[in-house]
């Protein structure tokens, strides 16, 4: 990895220093998933470090997570920017200014204006409660209660690539969970979630050190 975010490699980025590659990790509620990040760097699984955590959302207990963690917060919500450009440029600053190498949306609720997916080519990781392309588009629940509605015996959570079009990135990693006749979407989003804290931080972990390669819509590892 390295590169996008890291050609302003002076300044707050340096001086942190400590070798590892640095996250920035965008959130807006729950944060279970930044938690199973930490928790897989705590027991360094994830050679990796929690550089910034930005939510679109204040007083949300992602952010209590972080600063648990001593991690530096930014909440960046729409509504104190004028323009969705705005908004990106304050996200972009913030990453380039804690050393981010690699950005994780971790439940973040706000699509990009397409300048951030510019400054961070295929270094922007997407989790996404569904077998993409399968039941792509909205926020947890959504598509878990779209892929129990239309009745399919297998869903799952999807890592990709963000690009310009919504949860249609290039993939990374999937994990497929079955789904039961009693489910609820409460019940089939549990398992889901499970999954997605074991996806997660390997498909970092893999990004971090496979050496992506992306060719058309697939993604390629060299190793890892
Ligand atoms: C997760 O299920 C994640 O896959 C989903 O939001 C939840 C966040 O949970 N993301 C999306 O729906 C993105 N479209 P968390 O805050 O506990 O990590």
């Amino acid at each position: 990895m390295a590169e996008p975010g890291t050609g302003e490699s002076g300044g707050d980025a340096a001086a942190a220093g400590q070798g590892t590659p640095a996250l920035g990790v965008l959130v807006s509620g729950r944060g279970s998933n930044l938690r199973a990040i930490l928790d897989a760097i705590e027991r360094r699984e994830l050679a990796a470090r929690v550089g910034i955590v930005i939510s679109s959302r204040t007083g949300v207990p992602a952010l209590d997570i972080a600063a648990a963690h001593d991690i530096p917060t930014r909440v960046i919500a729409p509504r104190d920017y004028p323009s969705r450009a705005e908004e990106g440029a304050a996200i972009v600053a913030a990453l380039r200014g804690a050393g981010v190498e690699l950005v994780v949306l971790a439940g973040y609720a706000r699509i990009f204006d397409p300048s951030v997916v510019r400054a961070y080519p295929h270094h922007i990781l997407n989790i996404h409660p569904s077998l993409l392309p399968a039941f792509a588009g909205g926020m947890a629940p959504k598509p878990q209660a779209d892929a129990l509605a239309a009745g399919v015996k297998l869903s799952g959570c999807t890592v990709h690539f963000v690009t310009d079009e919504v949860d249609a990135g290039p993939i990374v990693a999937q994990a497929v969970v079955p789904v039961l006749d009693d489910d609820t979407v409460e019940r089939l989003a549990e398992r889901i979630l499970a999954a997605e804290h074991r996806l997660l931080p390997e498909a970092i972990r893999r990004v971090l050190e496979g050496h992506p390669r992306v060719e058309g819509r697939r993604v390629l590892f060299d190793q890892g």
